[in-house]
């Protein structure tokens, strides 16, 4: 049997393999993740999470010059808050944290990076759910939903330009969107996490933004072993209006990526979330391999699976890395 097919031809130099790659990260496509701590006067290192820091409001406005810098998309911000209560009232306080965090930021990179703001309020929480509680403590859907609406506009006035639904709600999104749009500010995207695992792997997370949770999330974020209800969850979100849907985690969800990719014709994003950051980061640091080449082979794999927009805690490293060579 003659070989016709030969693939290897194609990949004999690094000008082919060039020439027929079928996928790249682009720096524009990043959005990198910052915390945003009341009350610091210097950046603070998170446990578990190497490399990536708790800042002040004078190191944020360092940190976000630097990725106007890289050309990344996007930054995402988080607040952390000194207090929090039963109702995550900070949230919703135009001299808070997280509106404080967007307008420095706006301030000091303009238009160059879209400014992204998390949707939600367990860092605002004494008791560290996505919602507020009804009397038996369980996450009161429909109550959460005002708390969000609220939300969106307060950190709409500050200054976002997108925000990230990230509580898995159901309705959030419609919420939201009517939120914004009766407050004449039909311009403010919303980047749905629709599907959004309950996940071991937000663990370092929860050291990063100091939180309160005790138990789970099982009752709102998705079940790890349902690929289906994911698409169920993506269809809603775009009947509510989500201009971007998100997979998240991305790592171990790539056959979701892949299958939302295949459902939607609105752009598709997936947050590298920090347990899967501080696999490779650790795995790295003993030794088990190389340590940029794991970062880049695992972003690529996210952009092939169908997500070309990754949340990243290395979006600021990877865009500086890219244009470097
Ligand atoms: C909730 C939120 C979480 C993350 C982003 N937004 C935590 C959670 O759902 O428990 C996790 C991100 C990460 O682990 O990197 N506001």
């Amino acid at each position: 049997m003659p070989l016709i097919e030969r693939p290897r031809r194609l990949r004999a130099t690094d000008s082919l393999r060039r020439l027929t790659r079928e996928t790249a990260i682009q720096p524009g496509k990043l959005i990198m993740p910052f915390f945003a701590r009341e009350g610091l006067k210097e950046p603070r290192k998170i446990a578990g999470m190497p490399g990536v820091y708790q800042h002040s409001r004078d190191s944020l406005k360092r940190a976000v010059a630097d990725s106007a810098a890289a050309g990344i998309g996007g930054v995402m911000l988080f607040g952390v808050p000194e207090i929090r209560d039963a109702t995550g009232s900070g949230a919703l306080d135009p001299q808070g944290v997280l509106s404080t965090a967007i307008a420095d930021v706006k301030s000091e990179v303009g238009d160059s990076l879209t400014v992204m703001a998390d949707l939600c309020i367990d860092e605002f929480t004494d008791h560290g759910h996505c919602g507020v509680l009804d009397s038996q403590n369980r996450v009161d859907n429909d109550a959460t939903l005002l708390q969000y609406a609220a939300m969106a506009r307060v950190l709409a006035d500050a200054g976002a330009e997108v925000v990230g639904t990230s509580g898995m709600i159901d309705g959030q999104v419609g919420a939201v969107r009517t939120a914004l749009d009766e407050y004449n500010r039909s311009d403010v995207i919303i980047l749905a996490y629709a599907a959004k695992f309950a996940s071991v792997f937000y663990g370092p997370f929860r050291n990063a933004v100091e939180s309160k949770l005790e138990g789970d999330r099982r009752t709102y974020q998705e079940d790890p072993a349902n690929g289906k209800e994911a698409l169920r969850e993506v269809r809603l979100d775009l009947s509510q209006g989500a201009d971007i849907v998100m997979v998240k985690p991305a790592l171990a969800y790539l056959d979701v990526i892949s299958k939302v990719s295949a459902m939607v014709d609105v752009p598709v994003a997936a947050y590298i979330v920090s347990g899967e950051y501080a696999m490779i980061e650790m795995a790295a640091a003993a030794g088990a391999f190389s340590r940029e080449a794991a970062i880049l082979e695992s972003v690529t794999s996210v952009v092939r699976a169908g997500a070309p927009i990754v949340c990243t805690y290395w979006a600021n490293e990877i865009a500086t890395l890219l244009r470097r060579n």
